[in-house]
């Protein structure tokens, strides 16, 4: 892995120290998947256990920062400044149905902006990383957003909102009419990865609505330090607050928001 600063060392050593239960839990639900039950009550488990151990870890290293938590919620930190904002298992559904692609995301904020991000696939052993100004990185190559200039060219990633939540009618529009001006569209159900595959140059642009600050902060990162650009899908706002957004590379961000909001 790229040379890390202290900060990063301190996450990827959390991330590791997670992973290893993490991994024995998925092997664990791999078995379960032929259980009437299911292993739905075991996968909320190993998500609160990894954020916990996430948090005792990172506290150590740094125990006056706060915390904002898919699980436990935003936990104040006596620095004012400095959070960290944690998905434990982002992918959920696919590490409850035994597919491997899922991740920990783990992003340090400095009042509003996101500083460091770490997004880690602990089956793959992907670790895609970045810091505010040095770039950012898969295992030790510098990654770079695609070139692709041409709709007829890009693939796009979305995620689906689900049947009977707001935004689905919409989102079926949406993605009607890129499939219909870009070379193929993929759902792949982890939005850290959907955004580290933009930073990775390997989408070329990613767009979702109704996301939470945990599943998107790490991978805006990755994507902004890869030379990408990451906004709200529909204005000036920040997609950490509204959550809708639209990463893209450079060349095809204004044209492809056309076509996802059919606007002229
Ligand atoms: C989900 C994933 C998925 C996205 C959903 C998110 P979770 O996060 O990122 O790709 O489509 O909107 O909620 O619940 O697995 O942490």
């Amino acid at each position: 892995m790229a040379l890390r600063s202290a900060l990063m060392t301190v996450m990827v050593a959390a991330a590791e120290k997670a992973a290893k239960a993490l991994k024995r839990d998925f092997g664990e639900v791999e078995n379960l998947q032929v259980s009437r039950k299911g292993p739905s009550d075991f996968v909320t488990a190993a998500d609160t256990k990894t954020e916990k151990t996430l948090v005792a870890e990172l506290s150590k290293a740094r125990p006056n920062f706060g915390f904002v938590l898919e699980e436990g919620g935003v936990i104040a930190g006596s620095d004012g400044e400095h959070r960290w904002i944690i998905d434990p298992i982002d992918g959920t559904t696919n590490f409850l149905h035994g597919i491997p692609h899922f991740a920990m995301s783990i992003a340090l904020q400095r009042a509003d902006r996101i500083i460091a991000g770490v997004v880690y696939n602990p089956i793959t052993e992907d670790w895609f990383i970045a810091e505010n100004g040095t770039g950012a990185f898969h295992n030790n190559r510098r990654m770079r957003v695609s070139a692709r200039k041409s709709l007829d060219d890009v693939i796009v990633a979305t995620g689906i909102p689900f049947k009977g939540r707001p935004g689905h009618e919409e989102f079926l529009e949406q993605s009607a009419r890129v499939m219909g001006a870009t070379a193929g569209l993929r759902r792949f159900g982890t939005a850290s990865l959907d955004l580290a595959f933009v930073a990775a140059g390997r989408f070329d642009a990613f767009w979702e609505m109704g996301l939470k600050p945990w599943d998107i902060a790490a991978g805006i990162l990755l994507v902004q330090e890869a030379g990408g650009f990451v906004t709200d899908l529909h204005g000036p706002a920040s997609p950490l607050d509204t959550g809708n957004i639209l990463a893209t590379n450079a060349e095809i961000q204004a044209p492809l928001r056309r076509v996802i909001l059919g606007t002229p």
